[in-house]
């Protein structure tokens, strides 16, 4: 399995570009199975968890065709053709869904489309038990009959779903895009309650429309889908990936650098910019993106407490705690969306960061002047990224096993850090 190893203390600087959100790009990738026509989504990210999807759609009989670069050349994303003319299978596989979770998205276009669909339950995920509960309720209220066998959900309606009133108990992110998808195929109108209101729910949303669907209270927590008979094909370019970009940011600003990051929409990072800029970041929207200057800066401890968009991401809360670590002061972090999501936490105390957890959802960051080097253990996607943050700020040299994860979610991580002047190299074994 391949490692990464850092030689950290060297600022960050120079520019780095951002890529389209992998958490935009899977449930659009899902949506093609709404049309038996083609859909075309540009600015789509090179990334591990985008090939599961591909291949996922494939076993259901999605033609793909990979059409080079998007406009702008450059880093400015892949091009990807997705055509459902004819859906040859409807199960989608434990094999597949447990390697993703994000695999589950398949299930309301399916069941929308061909009336019927079989799911593998998503099972065991390092961050917690992270139930699928409210997208089969929510189906059942469209009107299909659910059953749950041999770890499968199974779903199936005759002739069309029927639109319906669905209050989410919590908010929900993929529940909502779920539910969002199947309901533009549905007879009549749905309103989804408590809805999601995450960028890339809307970028869902936006591009249903581009593909015919009838949606309003974009970005709200009421969206209301008034079904149609079919939708129809469209081209559509993935939003930028806010917690790419923030993850780069916060690593500048814990090496006390400056860069630029070209692409990203500050719009959609303003509560991870104003903790940033509470800590002593100065944050400055640029011609193309943002500038995140730390240089030279004594960053103080800030509390953070997760929570659903507009709040602060829970996607960005391992990132912070890396910076926290190293701020004066002491900050509490406290995890409200997932439970057991502080698995960072032992590797980044193996690296000389004092930090204590209570209660499982709160922990105490009392910061230090250096972190030390380290062999540390990647767990999930977003904590492998805070031990690479831990890694370029910390003295000495870290190695970070099982990076498969970081694979998951950063197109070309180690290149971009290497081109701003991180000492950093992949060891492939
Ligand atoms: C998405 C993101 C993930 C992010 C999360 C929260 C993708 C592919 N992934 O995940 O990176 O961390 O949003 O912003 O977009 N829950 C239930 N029952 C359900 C569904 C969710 O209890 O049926 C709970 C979860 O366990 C969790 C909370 O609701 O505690 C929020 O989860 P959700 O927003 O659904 O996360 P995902 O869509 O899986």
């Amino acid at each position: 399995m391949d490692r990464i190893r850092i030689v950290g203390g060297k600022p960050l600087r120079g520019t780095i570009p951002v890529v389209g959100a992998k958490n935009a790009a899977l449930p659009l990738m899902a949506a093609c199975l709404l049309i038996d026509d083609t859909l075309t989504l540009s600015n789509l990210p090179h990334l591990v968890d985008i090939t599961t999807m591909a291949n996922l759609l494939a076993q259901h009989g999605v033609e793909l065709s990979l059409n080079g670069d998007s406009p702008g050349g450059g880093h400015a994303g892949r091009v990807l053709s997705l055509t459902a003319r004819t859906i040859v299978n409807t199960t989608a596989p434990y094999d597949l869904v447990r390697k993703m979770r994000a695999s589950v998205l398949v299930l309301g276009p399916l069941v929308a489309r061909c009336g019927q669909a079989r799911v593998s339950l998503p099972g065991g995920c390092a961050i917690g038990t992270r139930p699928v509960d409210l997208h089969v309720k929510g189906l059942a209220r469209l009107g299909a009959e659910i059953e749950l066998a041999e770890g499968y959900i199974e779903a199936r309606v005759k002739g069309r779903l029927t639109g319906a009133q669905i209050i989410f108990p919590q908010v929900s992110v993929g529940a909502t895009e779920n539910l969002m998808m199947a309901a533009t195929l549905a007879e009549g109108e749905t309103e989804l309650v408590n809805a999601a209101r995450e960028p890339e729910v809307c970028d869902l949303a936006h591009c249903l429309v581009a593909m015919g669907a009838d949606i309003e209270g974009i970005g709200s927590d009421t969206i209301r889908i008034r079904g149609v008979d079919r939708l129809h094909s469209a081209h559509y370019a993935v939003v930028p990936d806010r917690i790419e970009a923030g993850t780069y940011a916060v690593a500048a600003a814990t090496t006390r650098g400056d860069i630029e990051l070209v692409g990203a929409r500050p719009e959609l990072m303003a509560a991870m910019a104003k903790v940033l800029v509470e800590t002593g970041v100065v944050v400055t929207p640029t011609e193309r993106g943002c500038r995140i200057d730390a240089s030279g800066t004594d960053l103080v401890g800030v509390d953070i407490m997760t929570e659903p968009y507009p709040g602060f991401p829970t996607d960005m809360q391992a990132q912070m705690m890396a910076l926290m670590a190293t701020a004066r002061g002491a900050s509490m972090i406290t995890e409200t969306i997932f439970e057991n999501r502080f698995m960072h936490v032992p590797e980044l105390m193996r690296m000389g960061a004092q930090i204590n957890i209570h209660r499982a959802s709160s922990a105490i960051v009392r910061g230090v002047p250096k972190l030390s080097g380290a062999q540390v253990m990647a767990t999930d996607l977003r904590a492998s990224s805070s031990l690479v943050i831990a890694g370029l700020a910390a003295a000495g040299e870290t190695t970070i096993s099982r990076v498969y994860h970081l694979d998951r979610g950063y197109e070309r991580l180690v290149e971009k850090l290497a081109a701003c002047g991180a000492e950093i190299e992949r060891i492939r074994d």
